[in-house]
């Protein structure tokens, strides 16, 4: 028998979900999940959200709306455990034990807090205005989010890969302090393979852009945005370079190899117009997407349902890291 590997991975609800979320992150997660040999714990960082204090109410409803959005993209699978952070108490708390072997130097040289403090110093501010401890704490609770759960290894975007430094960091840190066997050190599994996904103005879909095309929100608005993307003002007659159209980009990511090369024919040819290729994509996208949505829409209709799914996934995951939390306290002596 070998031993299973353990993936965990969290995401923000700082809103809907978008195509490029799902085709970087989510799908990527899920096809590690359909290996039945991996225990997969996926959690809504509900925590990690906090230090933009969304609305309550609408934070509680991003939290629910991502639980069903993650379910729905093929992680409702007995080998997934889906939960909320803000649930499982032993990841706040080795987040407050681990504080203590955290260099204070290590978190100040973080990207996001280093580009706020870059950002404050541009506008002629005070370094720190506006910077809470959440924003500058984000790494370090990070870092207890994966070594709560022993993480083997930890998917996620290129972006994240100081965090995952930062977290095999402070839990090396923690064996030279008191020895080792308390921490296991994780793995960043960072996709060289996943470009990232254009949004309707070319540039990287990302909800800070505004260009992003929804996942779930529903077929019509995914194809009002797509016929809003940006293309050049070739003619439909004139050939034309796939590796630079956001359309191809788009389609690579969610239609089958064969229909991308025909179009990748027409492209060099001549003789196929935007406007057909953003019915086509409109048109795949929607067959790609269309079952997910409806599984979402349907585990959003029963709250109760999704409620004791994510307690089940939130006994699992606590049942995994409370053990983790006691050989960390045994070690510090408490
Ligand atoms: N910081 C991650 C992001 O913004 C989300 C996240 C929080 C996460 N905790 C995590 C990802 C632990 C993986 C493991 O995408």
């Amino acid at each position: 028998m070998h031993p299973r590997t353990a993936t965990v991975s969290g995401v923000q609800p700082t809103g809907d979900l978008h195509l490029g979320n799902y085709a970087g992150a989510i799908r990527p997660l899920a096809r590690l999940a359909a290996d039945d040999d991996r225990d997969v714990y996926v959690f809504v960082a509900d925590l990690h959200a906090l230090n933009t204090h969304p609305e309550p109410a609408v934070l509680a409803q991003r939290t629910r709306r991502l639980a069903a959005a993650l379910l729905a993209c093929g992680l409702e699978r007995p080998n997934v455990h889906l939960y909320r952070q803000s649930r499982v108490p032993a990841v706040a708390r080795l987040a407050q034990l681990l504080g203590n072997v955290t260099a204070k130097g290590l978190l100040n040289r973080a990207h996001a807090y280093k580009a706020a403090i870059a950002a404050n110093a541009a506008a002629g501010r005070d370094p720190d205005h506006g910077v809470n401890l959440g924003l500058y704490g984000y790494p370090l609770l990070m870092a207890a989010d994966i070594l709560a759960l022993d993480a083997d290894d930890v998917p996620v975007g290129a972006d994240q890969a100081q965090h995952l430094e930062i977290a095999v960091d402070l839990a090396q840190q923690f064996a030279r302090t008191y020895g080792p066997g308390a921490l296991r050190e994780p793995r960043a599994r960072i996709p060289q393979d996943v470009a990232a996904l254009p949004g309707v103005d070319g540039r990287k879909m990302s909800k800070s852009y505004d260009n992003t095309i929804p996942l779930m929100v529903g077929a019509d608005v995914a194809a009002g945005r797509i016929r809003r993307i940006v293309t050049d003002s070739a003619t439909p007659e004139e050939p034309k370079d796939p590796d630079t159209c956001t359309l191809v980009a788009l389609l690579r990511a969610f239609a089958a190899p064969s229909v991308v090369a025909g179009v990748e024919v027409r492209y060099r040819a001549g003789g196929i117009g935007y406007g057909e290729v953003k019915a086509l994509l409109a048109e795949v996208v929607e067959g790609a997407v269309a079952p997910l949505r409806e599984r979402h829409d349907a585990l959003l209709a029963d709250p109760d349902a999704l409620e004791d799914r994510l307690r089940a996934g939130e006994a699992a995951a606590s049942q995994r890291a409370d053990a983790v939390l006691a050989r960390v306290m045994a070690a510090m002596g408490l």
